[in-house]
């Protein structure tokens, strides 16, 4: 696929009639410009269309770099703008979230609504004895009880901590115990292709590894029977018809910097990093962002797809919709159940207007064929979107023809759980070119540079690097302040500038074209995942030595992993071993962490110095040269 990022610079889409005369954001360079020349009056403008219980000091201080710190002073809470200014507004009655579970049952939740189960669970949660700063992780699938946990953590002051209900139970120990959870909110199952998923199995094998866990609240979803713990186990519908569960719930006054959530993403190690969001910054970042690339209006049926287990979900389904008082849909299940058009069905049904998704989703969706979508009236459709990897020019066109019918722009949103928001995009009217993420966002000083931070030339490719800080960004690595300076701020430590850890190219026109990772970080059905957290997931079968572990690139997953192992003494290879290796890296790591491919080896390529070489493995796998080897151990 990397062959297909350099197309024709000629080809150009331009947005329809209509769009730009009604957009937010009519003319983009004079506001990009206005926003590099005084980047703090900027955001201090738009921190102002929010409500603020104290007003900030301080924009921005930089005086402890790369500890940013952002509207320092002022006193707010997320959920003072997502939902309690709007219940003494019109909004009250206006559609917060509108849901469909994957059996076909539907719930519309309007502001008023929201805000009180909001409120019921928050004062459930102070009741169990949950504070500000504590930490809750909420392990579930996508049902609106996910939104409202995470609105009632935040409400309350506690530090949410979501684990995508995909990953397993090691892996959900892991971020509970880094974490330091006593309280779990969990759902019995959730529904996916038509079979249950059995979260609380999941987690109750978790907190067996992790018993730092006191409470567990359980969403009663699937209605499977499950084991409950005396003691230990409640369910929620239980607490929230009791007494204590009082719809109103003081809001708790939080600092600008007070933190948020933490979420976990992969990284060149095997343990997963906990990149910590805080209240202040962040809502101003994500709600901007959202605001002026999608161009959400009031009339707007808000749809992204991803899952609020993921960073995008936890900005653009729960948080910034609501501070702009949208109307987001949210679906729980497979996109081809029970047929492969249940999403353009629910499009037509809902009147969606504006679609957020991932080249993967689009790929895999469009491997099904014209006819789904078309047997649908897609015409409420005026805005499209997507992100988690660079989108090949054959998906963005069927996207934008097949889909959008020619009339609606696609904005490829590149950023990342680090950045809190999007970065590098488009508005919707830019010119596009399918794969590009075009231009950065106002506010966002990009560059792409080479080893010595010399911006390079069109066409070459170098560092994706962030030359000034911006509200949205991350603060620390939860509990570990080193890392979080040594991984993002260590390479241009003289310059001080971010580093994203992707790979890029201007063209001639001064657009960003993402390549890809530059770590040993992989992208598989967009997901993001360390080849180390794959490799110590085999390497802990009694059977594997040493494993190597890449991505090959595939037609609907961007990348698949292949892994390549070394068995130990008298370990004997066989087709059987190989099955129970990738059952056991489902069951150490997830179902997304399963290798496609393994090969066992008797030696891996590596440097001198013991690093592997996967670049070689990489050729090998693609029966490409295998380039310069002058670093290889012989
Ligand atoms: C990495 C971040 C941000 C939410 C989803 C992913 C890749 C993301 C794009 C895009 C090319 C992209 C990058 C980035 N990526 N969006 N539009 N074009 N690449 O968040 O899991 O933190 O992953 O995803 O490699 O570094 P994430």
């Amino acid at each position: 696929m990397s062959d297909e990022f350099s197309p024709p610079t000629s080809e150009w889409y331009y947005p329809a009639n209509g769009v730009v005369e009604n957009a937010h954001v009519k003319d983009y360079k004079a506001i990009y410009k206005e926003s590099m020349d005084d980047l703090e009056a900027f955001w201090a403008k738009r921190a102002e269309t929010l409500d603020w219980y104290e007003p900030w000091d301080t924009v921005l201080d930089d005086s402890n770099a790369p500890f940013f710190k952002w509207f320092s002073g002022g006193k707010t809470n997320v959920t003072l703008n997502a939902l309690d200014r709007h219940v003494k507004t019109w909004r009250r009655n206006k559609i917060a979230m509108i849901w469909e579970g994957e059996p076909g049952d539907k719930v519309s939740l309007s502001y008023w609504r929201l805000w009180q189960e909001v409120n019921k669970f928050g004062n459930v949660l102070r009741s169990m004895g949950v504070k500000k700063g504590d930490t809750v992780t909420i392990y579930m699938g996508r049902i609106p009880e996910l939104a409202i946990a995470m609105l009632a953590c935040a409400k309350i002051g506690a530090v949410h901590s979501v684990v995508y209900g995909g990953f397993s139970d090691q892996a959900l120990a892991d971020r509970i115990e880094d974490a330091q959870s006593r309280v779990l909110v969990t759902a019995d199952g959730a529904w996916l292709r038509g079979n249950i998923v059995h979260l609380k199995d999941v987690v109750d094998e978790a907190v067996h590894r992790s018993p730092v866990v006191e409470t567990i609240i359980v969403v009663r979803r699937t209605g499977h029977d499950i084991r409950m713990e005396q003691g230990r186990d409640y369910w929620y519908h239980d607490l929230m018809n009791l007494p204590i569960a009082s719809p109103i719930c003081e809001t708790e006054v939080m600092d600008a910097e007070d933190p948020l959530f933490i979420l976990y993403t992969s990284g060149t190690t095997g343990k997963p990093k906990g990149v910590l969001h805080t209240q202040g910054g962040y809502q101003v970042y994500i709600s901007t962002t959202l605001e002026w690339v999608f161009d959400i209006k009031d009339e707007d049926r808000w749809w992204c797809a991803a899952d609020p287990g993921w960073i995008t979900g936890h900005s653009y389904i729960v948080y910034a919709p609501l501070i702009l008082g949208a109307t987001g849909f949210m679906y729980e299940g497979a996109p081809n159940f029970p047929y492969p058009n249940r999403w353009w069905k629910m499009i037509e049904e809902y009147g969606i207007t504006i679609l957020y998704t991932a080249p993967t989703a689009i790929r895999g969706l469009m491997r099904f064929g014209d006819a789904w979508p078309k047997r649908h009236n897609l015409s409420s459709l005026r805005l499209l979107g997507t992100v988690g990897e660079p989108i090949n020019p054959e998906a963005w066109r069927w996207y934008h023809t097949v889909i959008g019918k020619e009339q609606c722009p696609i904005m490829d949103t590149w950023w990342q759980t680090e950045t809190g928001g999007f970065m590098i995009t488009p508005v919707p009217s830019f010119g596009l070119k399918p794969g590009s993420a075009t231009r950065p966002f106002p506010g966002i000083d990009a560059d792409i540079v080479d080893e010595d931070g010399n911006t390079v030339p069109p066409g070459e490719d170098g560092f994706l690097v962030i030359k000034r800080p911006w509200p949205g960004m991350l603060r620390t690595v939860y509990g570990d302040p080193e890392r979080y300076k040594e991984q993002y701020w260590s390479k241009y430590q003289k310059q001080g500038w971010y580093l994203a850890g992707d790979s890029a190219r201007f063209d001639d026109d001064n657009y960003i074209w993402v390549i890809g990772r530059i770590d040993d970080v992989l992208k598989v059905s967009g997901y993001r995942l360390g080849t180390a957290e794959v490799e110590s997931g085999l390497v802990s079968h009694p059977a594997v030595a040493e494993s190597a572990v890449i991505g090959i690139p595939d037609e609907v997953k961007g990348n698949v992993i292949y892994a390549y192992c070394i068995l130990v003494a008298g370990a004997e290879p066989s087709e059987d071993l190989k099955d129970e290796l990738k059952n056991h890296v489902r069951h150490e790591v997830g179902p997304i962490a399963v290798p496609a491919k393994i090969e066992f080896v008797e030696t891996l390529p590596k440097t001198r110095s013991g690093k592997i070489m996967r670049r070689v493995l990489k050729a090998r796998a693609q029966g490409l040269p295998e380039g310069d080897l002058s670093t290889l151990e012989r």
